[in-house]
């Protein structure tokens, strides 16, 4: 057993040293004089000891692991706030957790993301984990079995700096798997593993905005804002402050976690103010060795310029930063549907045409080759082509939804700048009108259809960024090729396409976002598209099919590829699988990041698939899946 050695005197005297920060739980800090000597939680050394040299990672049931001991003294260190990673379906299971009231309220609620982000053990999708605990069909309890080792072993519910930085150095010392869940909403299985010690930022959340800040080249309105903030959230601050921040277009996907630190689009003001990574003028941050670090484009600037695009959680641990706010801005928002079939959503009547096949497709080529035009208005497009599988083969429908998002507009520039798109759908065959609504600020806007919470999927993507060179002009290969391998996506593949369409260039950057990591592949981007395999990779579909379906989908994924030759794909929104990752999330700035991993971790402490060093690794599976469940060891060789 240990237990910290803490005098109120040291405890007051290291917190004099940290003066800068932002909120009162970063004045919470650990200090030397408190871990010094202590082997569990002392600070991380150089040369790298043995022990996180290990082939794997310590697991649950290597000799390595922490006694029970070890770990309720960590918990007494940390006040208490250590949890079990139990998942919350374990009471659907005979056992210790056994709980019918308990299972029926995760049966009633388990589709929403409310439930998944406020939950400190499980991510939104659970294939990536293997699907090992599912809710079973109330029709067929026994129908699956739920595997707890599946899951982090452990998580730590932080409330402060301190905490953070002793889980870290747990973590480390021990070399035991660390991972982070904020919402949860991760797509690519970053947020979790088997067997982890899992820090859930979920309870930090605070904004104290900032009418005049003058930093560096940046003079404006700015905010301090928590790591654990999500969208609804900040449309609240906004509206109280009158102000514009960055966000994602979803309720509750968090703001300055991965969403931040993988790149973060708006679909409405990307166009405009490019990144959520290049509104971040400093970040505070917990890294490798457990120090708690002030970062700027002066100080740490190494640390600054990596965790701005160049991946979640793999160089540090976000607990707050300082971004940009912009004054208040009206959106105006175009609406453009057309389908195949009747129109029988009276919703979307004003803005719906029912076209045959002939103009569908027309109508398409003249959408994407707008694209140019409305970002460099300062516009976002959005679309979705969906196919909706025919009960007989004959009657097929497709679908085009689009909304053109014009910020800073009013609705009559809006109705002006699209004029001439309608015009030329029209002559196609669309009989479209001008459609515009208009929101006095960005926070208005009408685009949280489902109200906050969205519902959890457990489906694979593949997506791609496709150069502004693709839609220039539309009597090129380039651009022919490129709609063809949508259209192939869509007729042959009976898939969905999504885009969002967007022109987040360093020139919008500005200061201090055109110099970060943010996959240089965005700044020449048009199209992020997105392709969604309606498929389930849920407990129900075998091993083997689940692979076979990836395969299909990639089959399809390879013709954009193919229609994109060096481009690239947006890291939060893409495949685990994808190919040469390396070249496709980081660009040229891969080489430049891998330096910086090595020299802030040595230790290999944050590992996330895909993420900037992660090829060294890999979690041993026997299914041939890519999972986070399981061991994580060494790739021979690497
Ligand atoms: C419904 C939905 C809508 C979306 N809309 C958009 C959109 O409009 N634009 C867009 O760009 N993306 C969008 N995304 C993708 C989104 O960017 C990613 O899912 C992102 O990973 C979410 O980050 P999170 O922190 O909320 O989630 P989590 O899954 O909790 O974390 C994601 C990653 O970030 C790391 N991480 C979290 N917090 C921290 C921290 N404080 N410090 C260090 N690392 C941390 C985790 O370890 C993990 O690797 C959407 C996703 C969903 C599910
Ligand atoms: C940590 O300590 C708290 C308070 O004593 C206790 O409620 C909790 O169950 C402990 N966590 C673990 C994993 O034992
Ligand atoms: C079972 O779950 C319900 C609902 O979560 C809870 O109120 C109750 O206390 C639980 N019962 C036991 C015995 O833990
Ligand atoms: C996490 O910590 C917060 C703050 O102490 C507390 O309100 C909350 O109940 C905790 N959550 C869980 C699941 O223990
Ligand atoms: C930032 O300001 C400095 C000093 O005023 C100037 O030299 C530099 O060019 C500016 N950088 C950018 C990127 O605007
Ligand atoms: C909000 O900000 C906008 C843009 O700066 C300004 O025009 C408007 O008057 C402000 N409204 C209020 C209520 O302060
Ligand atoms: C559906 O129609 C296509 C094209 O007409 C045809 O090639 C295909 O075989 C049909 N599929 C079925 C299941 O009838
Ligand atoms: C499809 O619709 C267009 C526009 O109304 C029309 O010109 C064309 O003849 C139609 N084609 C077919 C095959 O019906
Ligand atoms: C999610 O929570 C919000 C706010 O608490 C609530 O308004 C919304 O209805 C919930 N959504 C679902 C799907 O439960
Ligand atoms: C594309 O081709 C059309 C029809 O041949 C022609 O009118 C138009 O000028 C061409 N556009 C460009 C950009 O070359
Ligand atoms: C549970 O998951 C662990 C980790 O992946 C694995 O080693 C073990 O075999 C699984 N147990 C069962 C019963 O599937």
């Amino acid at each position: 057993m240990w237990i910290l050695g803490q005098t109120l005197a040291v405890f007051c005297l290291a917190s004099q040293a940290v003066l800068a920060v932002n909120f009162d739980f970063e004045k919470i800090t650990l200090s030397d004089a408190e871990v010094k000597g202590n082997q569990h939680v002392d600070f991380g050394k150089l040369p790298v000891p043995a022990v996180n040299k290990a082939r794997c990672k310590t697991y649950a049931s290597d000799r390595q692991w922490p006694s029970v001991g070890i770990w309720s003294a960590f918990n007494k260190s940390v006040g208490g706030a250590l949890l079990r990673g139990i998942p919350p379906a374990a009471a659907c299971y005979e056992g210790p957790y056994y709980n019918l009231t308990k299972c029926d309220v995760v049966r009633r609620v388990q589709g929403s993301t409310n439930f998944t982000k406020a939950d400190p053990t499980i991510p939104n999708g659970q294939w990536q984990l293997g699907n090992p605990c599912p809710v079973p069909p109330i029709s067929n309890p026994t129908l699956y079995s739920c595997n707890i080792t599946a899951f982090p072993a452990y998580v730590l519910n932080v409330t402060t700096v301190k905490q953070i930085q002793l889980a870290v150095n747990f973590a480390r010392n021990y070399n035991i798997r660390l991972t982070i869940k904020n919402t949860g909403h991760d797509f690519l299985g970053r947020n979790t593993g088997g067997g982890a010690l899992q820090i859930w930022m979920h309870n930090l959340k605070q904004l104290e905005y900032m009418p005049e800040y003058k930093f560096g080249n940046y003079s404006g309105k700015a905010a301090r804002v928590t790591a654990a903030l999500e969208q609804f959230e900040l449309h609240q601050y906004m509206t109280q402050h009158n102000m514009t921040l960055l966000a994602p277009g979803s309720t509750t996907v968090g703001a300055y976690g991965g969403y931040m630190q993988g790149g973060g689009f708006s679909t409405m003001v990307s166009s405009k103010l490019g990144l959520m990574s290049d509104q971040v003028l400093s970040l505070e941050v917990v890294t490798a060795d457990g120090r708690f670090v002030h970062a700027d484009p002066y100080e740490n600037e190494d640390l600054f310029w990596a965790i701005r695009g160049g991946g979640p959680g793999n160089f540090g641990i976000v607990t707050s930063a300082i971004v940009k706010a912009h004054d208040t801005m009206p959106i105006a928002q175009g609406q453009v549907y057309w389908q195949t079939n009747p129109v029988i959503n009276p919703a979307t009547a004003p803005y719906n045409v029912q076209v045959n096949d002939t103009a569908f497709w027309a109508g398409i080529d003249i959408w994407f080759a707008w694209l140019p035009r409305i970002t460099a208005a300062g516009g976002v497009g959005w679309n979705y082509i969906d196919t909706i599988a025919p009960s007989r083969n004959s009657s097929r429908t497709y679908q085009h939804r689009s909304q053109i998002n014009l910020p800073a507009m009013t609705k009559a520039e809006a109705e002006a700048f699209l004029a001439p798109i309608i015009k030329e759908l029209n002559a196609v065959g669309l009989p479209l009108k001008v459609y515009v609504d208009w929101f006095e600020t960005y926070p208005k806007q009408a685009f949280r259809i489902q109200g906050p919470g969205e519902g959890v999927t457990n489906g694979r993507f593949g997506s791609r960024l496709f150069p502004r060179k693709n839609l220039e002009d539309k009597n090129s290969t380039l651009f022919k090729k490129t709609i063809a391998s949508i259209r192939a996506f869509v007729e042959e593949g009976g898939y969905n396409f999504h885009s969002v369409d967007f022109t987040p260039t360093k020139e919008v950057a500005g200061w201090p976002g055109s110099d970060s990591a943010a996959n240089p592949h965005l700044r020449n981007a048009i199209i992020h598209a997105t392709g969604f395999d309606t498929n389930s990779y849920g407990p129900e579909v075998s091993p083997a099919d689940q692979i076979k379906n990836h395969a299909r989908l990639n089959e399809y994924v390879n013709k954009w590829r193919e229609a994109s030759p060096g481009a690239g794909a947006y890291m939060n929104e893409a495949d685990t699988e994808e190919p040469d990752f390396q070249w496709s999330f980081y660009g040229e700035n891969y080489e430049k990041l891998e330096k910086i991993k090595e020299e802030r971790d040595p230790w290999e402490l944050f590992y996330a698939v895909t993420m900037v060093g992660s090829e060294k690794w890999m979690v041993e599976d026997t299914q041939g899946l890519p999972t986070q469940q399981g061991r994580l060891c060494r790739v021979q060789g690497k």
